[in-house]
């Protein structure tokens, strides 16, 4: 069998992606193809605190991707969950990121976003939030869209956490490819509108304004939930 020839079970590749909580390497799980997403550790930490949160992100983040999977998302099939080293193996999806595919293939795109917006309506109906909803985590395989970066999602969510969603896909749109807000934003309706039906839409984008004028963004989140967990 092909898989025993690799003789090891992981083989680590060149980098693909350095951001600054995890790097994302490209690699083989038993010769498939596959990327290896790890959180290395952060010097101005300290070491126990940078143990235990590195580690509950990871399993927090693999949790998610099963949540989404059991909720009918499409995302990369998860190979192994490593909490000591901190790592997650996963599928390796040889596709295109959402915010690349706007500027190379808008009809694509809104196809994509159609697709998107049925998926987040389907992961917020399980009470999954994404957390981190931008078009970089949006990979487009063929036709097939598939979410990543979990890292963020939150498994108990509220409507709130939902709108933010959708803010932050708004947002990611806004600052990258400001001539496709309107129709990416429309097709991604139309896609949460066929699963959640009209006046789920309506309320969640009553949140969305909300939202946008309180100002509430990611990084006041982000920088409050780190607050939380790392001050003991
Ligand atoms: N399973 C995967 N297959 C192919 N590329 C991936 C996969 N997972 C992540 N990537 C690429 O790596 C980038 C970073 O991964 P991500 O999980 O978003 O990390 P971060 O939390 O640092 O943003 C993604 O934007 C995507 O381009
Ligand atoms: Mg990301």
């Amino acid at each position: 069998m092909e898989a025993r020839l690799c003789g090891r079970a992981l083989e680590i590749g060149g980098l693909l992606y350095r951001g600054a909580e995890a790097e994302v390497y490209e690699a083989r799980w038993f010769c498939m193809p596959a990327v290896v997403k790890v959180r290395p550790p952060k010097p101005y930490r300290h070491p126990r605190i940078d143990e235990l949160l590195r580690t509950r992100r990871t399993v927090a983040e693999a949790r998610a991707m099963y949540a989404a999977l059991r909720a009918g998302v499409s995302v990369p099939a998860v190979y192994l969950v490593d909490p000591l080293e901190k790592i997650i193996v996963m599928e390796r999806l040889e596709g295109i990121s959402l915010a690349h595919l706007v500027e190379a293939d808008s009809g694509r795109a809104l196809e994509a976003a159609r697709r998107l917006g049925s998926m987040a309506a389907r992961l917020h109906a399980a009470g999954v939030a994404h957390g981190d909803l931008t078009t970089s985590n949006v990979v487009v395989v063929g036709d097939e869209v598939f979410l990543v970066d979990f890292g963020l999602a939150s498994l108990d969510a509220d409507e709130d956490d939902y709108a933010v969603d959708v803010h932050l896909f708004m947002r990611s749109l806004e600052s990258t490819h400001p001539d496709h807000v309107e129709d990416m934003l429309k097709s991604f309706l139309e896609g949460y509108r066929q699963v959640a039906g009209g006046d789920a839409v309506e309320n969640l984008m009553r949140r969305v304004e909300e939202i946008r004028l309180m100002g509430r963004y990611r990084e006041e989140r982000r920088r409050s939930v780190w607050g939380q967990v790392e001050q003991p």
